[in-house]
């Protein structure tokens, strides 16, 4: 459909078949030249917006999600690459007509032309299959961590897609949404350390000495994160302050407010918001007005006020409180990223407040 559209738009803006003028090297006539980039780009540019209109509305519909985003997130980077690669094409139809005028090379002339294309289509397949391995790379990183806590099985995952709402309900670009989403998959990787191992399996109540050690995880998490070269600058710093709270009584650095980078203030919330929502050992899931009043209560202290009101309001995340965050398709067990989940509760305070690591 894309191809027979914008081959019409061409032929009605009045293209053609390759030019006749490199016939005769040197008298390329300038005019020319610039009417065939005009209609090229037409071309090109009919493709495109037909291509990537109908592939978003298809997922749009199929995902559920807006077709803004799934068209922002599929075209994102790749405009440039794909009226790129028409260009090499238009100069492809050309150097072929060229080979063809002035050398007679007939077949040979093909190969020459398809030596190219063949190259390109190559190294879009090595772009294809290092994003693969990208997200691959993530799933095990989020698999290991998973592993090791049988605390936190699902709860990366489910953290991360929370993140993500929230991310957009804050209006943040789809780029820094995907980021904060990457970010709240890897926050709590560092667990996998063996120095973590006898806490996470640990029954009773941490000690304060194991406490401390335990809330070294988000600095060791960014330490791992790290490795990968892209996701270091705002990832890895997002990922080093998840436990860092509004009124600065958090750590590792302690910082307040705006300090603390927006993704990790997303985090937390819904860090939280997942301890609120799963089922536990010895309790159900809370219901909505629960951990509505929760966070109300924590605004301001744990959590960035603006992130509670936009979380509060947002129709969306409000419906996913209500039926619990389904994204894992591993059992979910007991869901904490808190070294002490599913562990005996300390009176008077709400489960999940002052206990996180
Ligand atoms: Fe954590």
């Amino acid at each position: 459909m894309s191809v027979l559209l914008a081959v019409m738009v061409y032929r009605l803006l009045g293209g053609g078949l390759p030019p006749a003028y490199m016939q005769v090297v040197g008298s390329v006539e300038s005019a020319a030249i610039q009417r065939d980039f005009f209609l090229f780009f037409a071309y090109a540019a009919t493709y495109f917006v037909v291509n990537s209109v109908a592939v978003s509305g298809v997922v749009a519909l199929n995902t559920e999600r807006s077709f803004r985003d799934i068209w922002s997130l599929n075209t994102r980077g790749v405009i440039g690459y794909d009226l790129g690669a028409s260009a090499i094409a238009l100069l492809l139809a050309w150097l072929y007509t060229w080979f063809q005028a002035t050398w007679q090379l007939g077949s040979i002339g093909l190969v020459l032309v398809v030596i190219p294309i063949v190259a390109v289509r190559h190294v879009y397949g090595l772009y294809h299959q290092l994003q693969e391995s990208g997200q691959e790379l993530l799933q095990v990183m989020v698999k290991a961590i998973e592993a090791r806590d049988p605390y936190t099985s699902g709860h990366s995952l489910r953290v991360s897609q929370l993140s993500r709402l929230i991310a957009l309900e804050m209006g943040l670009q789809i780029r820094d949404v995907e980021q904060v989403h990457t970010a709240a998959l890897l926050h709590d990787v560092g667990k996998i350390h063996e120095e973590f191992a006898p806490l996470l399996r640990k029954e009773d109540r941490l000690t304060p000495d194991e406490t401390e050690l335990m809330q070294t995880h988000s600095a060791r998490s960014a330490e791992l994160v790290g490795i990968i070269s892209k996701f270091r600058g705002f990832i890895q710093e997002s990922v080093r302050h998840h436990h860092e709270r509004w009124d600065g009584k958090g750590y590792p650095a302690r910082l307040s407010g705006h300090d603390v980078p927006l993704a990790s203030r997303i985090i937390l919330v819904a860090d939280t918001i997942d301890a609120m929502t799963t089922d536990r050992p010895y309790r159900k899931r809370l219901p909505l007005e629960v951990v509505i009043a929760e966070l109300q209560k924590c605004s301001g202290s744990q959590f960035d006020p603006e992130i509670v009101q936009r979380v509060i309001s947002s129709v969306a995340i409000r419906r996913l409180i209500t039926v619990g965050i389904e994204t894992s398709p591993m059992p979910v067990t007991v869901v904490l990223s808190d070294p002490n989940a599913g562990r005996p509760e300390r009176r008077g305070k709400p489960f999940w407040k002052g206990r996180r690591a």
